[in-house]
């Protein structure tokens, strides 16, 4: 096991994931898309904005709870659906809801998981929120959404913005697919790497066999055929708003739509009864050169922040970066990659570790802001590096981050 003590921030949980797993795995969960212009945005965006603290603001008993759909919760983060979980640990869905359940967060678990959702429910214990894809026969997705209800998902959170995969060179360039197909390059990068070969993958087939779309109906399920990882998903192309509005009468509980990048979707979205958005770009993994969500945050939250919750993610590692979403109007981050470092590090506590230096980080942030709690939090805690891009923004000044976006505002 890993020494996690020793890991003090998530690069360096990043760092650890990095050695344990193979390559083709570790670019699967580590990468973007094409030039990663998106990815690298996600992160640069929030050395733009600046933080301006108060002082002398006695910060002592400071909380970071949060209600979330009128459920609360011990800190401002959400666990982001992946689906990958189960392939850096065994059952590691398993082990990062208990580790989200034991933080007092929600733990989403995706559809094309390895471990099953009434499996995970049965196991996991906390709020446990379900991802959905949307497939071309909507009949067998309906079945999962049927699943999920009966299993106690507490909401549905419908991904939009992968209707056709994401063009990830690097998996074939690895040769990464499920199951293995085994090449010469692939078979060295897995013996490379003998602690993930005994403790993952051997775990698998010396008990259940290859790991497999464990969500997935039986007409469908395989064990995740031999395409490139993230392209065997059968997206559907023609999916739209009435696919939406036939989930929201099916479903009894909070329905979350994940993707949105336009003020217009979010209205849509709402319009359609989504109780919650999730302002995203998958974490900069499907389309290449889309707006980091930070960027249009703030127009979102003015479109339907009052009627509707709104999440955020894409690139936070630090309190730092989950303290300015919130200040920006967001009433939740979600964390992807983060996790999964730490389940890759070292299971349960690695996914315990990664959410505990998020926990450290924003309670020391707030304290140096002069914020007791996260409802203190707005624009006046922010500073834009370039203040001539405000512009009004829900009822406080909001941004406009990008000088091409001011351009587009001006015209
Ligand atoms: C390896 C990996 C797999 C993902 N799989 C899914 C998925 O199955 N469904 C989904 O809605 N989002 C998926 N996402 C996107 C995440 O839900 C989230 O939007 C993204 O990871 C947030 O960015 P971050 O990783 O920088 O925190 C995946 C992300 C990663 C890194």
């Amino acid at each position: 096991m890993a020494d996690l003590s020793a890991a003090y921030n998530i690069a360096d949980l990043c760092e650890i994931a990095k050695r344990r797993l193979p390559k083709g795995l570790f670019e699967f969960v580590d990468r973007g898309t094409e030039d990663e212009v998106s990815l690298r945005n996600n992160r640069a965006v929030f050395e733009r904005i600046m933080l301006k603290p108060r002082t002398l603001a006695g910060v002592s008993g400071r909380s970071q709870e949060i209600t979330l759909f009128g459920n609360s919760h011990k800190m401002p983060l959400v666990i982001a659906p992946t689906g990958i979980a189960g392939l850096l640990w065994h059952e590691g869905e398993i082990a990062l809801a208990r580790a989200a359940a034991e933080a007092g967060i929600p733990f989403t678990l995706a559809t094309g998981s390895m471990t099953a959702m009434e499996k995970v429910a049965e196991q996991a214990g906390g709020e446990l929120w379900f991802q959905l894809y949307m497939w071309p026969d909507k009949s067998l997705s309906h079945q999962l959404v049927e699943r999920a209800r009966a299993s106690g998902f507490k909401a549905l959170v419908v991904t939009v913005d992968g209707v056709v995969s994401g063009n990830r060179e690097y998996n074939l360039r690895n040769g990464f697919t499920i199951p293995f197909s085994f090449t010469r390059k692939n078979v060295t990068d897995v013996m490379m790497h003998p602690g993930w070969l005994l403790n993952v993958l051997a775990k698998y087939v010396f008990t259940t066999g290859m790991p497999r779309y464990e969500n997935y109906p039986s007409e469908i399920k395989y064990k995740v055929t031999a395409r490139p990882m993230g392209r065997s998903q059968m997206r559907n192309d023609s999916l739209n708003w009435d696919d939406l509005k036939a989930l929201r009468k099916m479903w009894p509980h909070k329905l979350i739509v994940k993707g949105i990048l336009h003020p217009q979707d979010a209205i849509m979205a709402a319009d359609c009864g989504a109780d919650g958005v999730v302002v995203s770009n998958h974490g900069g993994r499907n389309l290449d050169g889309a707006v980091s969500p930070i960027e249009v945050l703030p127009e979102v939250v003015d479109a339907v922040g009052k009627r509707a919750t709104v999440l955020v993610d894409s690139g936070f590692r630090r309190g730092t970066d989950v303290v300015k979403a919130l200040a920006l109007g967001a009433h939740a981050v979600q964390i992807g990659r983060p996790t999964l470092y730490g389940i890759a590090a070292g299971g349960r506590p690695g996914a315990q570790r990664a959410i505990s230096i998020f926990r450290d980080e924003i309670d020391r942030v707030m304290a140096l802001l002069g914020c007791r709690s996260i409802s203190e939090l707005n624009t006046d805690h922010l500073h834009f590096a370039n203040a001539a891009a405000f512009s009004a923004g829900h009822g406080k000044p909001g941004l406009k981050l990008l000088d091409s976006t001011k351009a587009v505002a001006e015209r």
